[in-house]
């Protein structure tokens, strides 16, 4: 049994703040859980998270709205490619029409795999999105006033890799993360952590041809998958076990305010990570007004009006 429960957030690079939004918020039925900031050097970007209402680990999707660096990220091979979302079986119909009328870039055929019948469509910045009907998921429905329960997302159903090789991703899968490998489909590969509900599944896609993608933040790329553990004591027992078995490109633990991270690098070159479950986004906000306010941890907190004045106004 993994240590690891399934996810904890994902996080892309994206174009525009406030179309991130618009996609999240007003198309998908997610809720902003927070609006704080990345300052990697001196110039803030937002980093905006989107989830059901309460921030659950699993529901939680992060972005960095890229197009103010004006870095563009290059998408292939070693990066995950596909963002899956849960949905009800039945669904699929309303999320086609809401797709329709909306302008979103879709694909014309639902896909079967593993069971399950899926749906492809684009954020505006190009990444891809399934929507995948499961019967078997039994989290709460994320709440938007127009979209009916009985159809909204529950959560995260899985991510998809690609990756030109896979036969050493799979043994890292398996033996150094204790996946349970639940089977293959043509070029995919599938993984369970814990119960193997929506929430707790990895994909493969083997694309032996094809070039590798960019690694670092770059606008049109997601950038890593963070997986939900405990603690830092569990994470830490992460890091000893990648390190006993040569999978020595990890990282200490890092502060990331609501969580602890810890990072490290799979064979096919995904950076995952293992994020805390332990702290949570109430510490600056109530439940029930999270995303509310512009938030920063402690040690940017002085410098709020001068980061906020850096940023593009968004309306949610
Ligand atoms: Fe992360």
């Amino acid at each position: 049994m993994s240590i690891i429960k399934g996810f904890h957030h994902l996080t892309a690079c994206v174009s525009g703040a406030q179309e991130d939004v618009d996609f999240y918020v007003k198309l998908l039925g997610q809720s902003l859980v927070k609006k704080t900031v990345l300052l990697d050097g001196d110039e803030p970007v937002y980093h905006l998270y989107y989830g059901n209402a309460q921030g659950d680990a699993g529901t939680l999707v992060t972005s960095f709205p890229f197009k103010q660096k004006g870095v563009k990220g290059r998408r292939g091979s070693g990066q995950i490619k596909v963002i899956n979302y849960s949905v009800p079986t039945g669904s699929l119909d309303f999320w086609r029409e809401r797709f329709g009328a909306r302008g979103v870039v879709f694909d014309k055929a639902v896909v079967e795999r593993f069971g399950e019948q899926r749906q492809r469509f684009q954020h505006p910045c190009g990444i891809e999105f399934d929507l995948v009907a499961s019967g078997n998921d039994t989290r709460p429905p994320c709440i938007a006033h127009d979209i009916p329960a009985e159809f909204a997302i529950r959560g995260v159903h899985s991510i998809t890799l690609s990756l030109r090789e896979v036969d050493e991703s799979i043994i890292f899968m398996k033996e150094a993360l204790d996946f349970h490998y639940a089977g293959q489909s043509g070029p995919h590969h599938r993984f369970e952590a814990a119960d193997g509900k929506p929430g707790t599944i990895v994909e493969f896609v083997h694309e032996p041809d094809r070039l590798q993608g960019s690694s670092i933040y770059g606008e049109g790329t997601i950038h890593h998958v963070a997986f939900a553990v405990d603690n830092v004591e569990q994470q830490m027992q992460i890091k000893e076990k990648l390190m006993s078995m040569g999978h020595i490109d990890t990282s200490e633990s890092v502060n990331r305010n609501y969580f602890r991270s810890m990072y490290f690098k799979m064979p096919g070159g995904v950076m995952f990570e293992a994020a805390t479950t332990d702290i949570g986004f109430a510490i600056d906000e109530e439940p029930g007004h999270f995303g509310a306010e512009f938030q920063l941890p402690p040690w940017l907190r002085e410098r709020k009006d001068e980061l906020l004045a850096r940023l593009e106004p968004i309306a949610v």
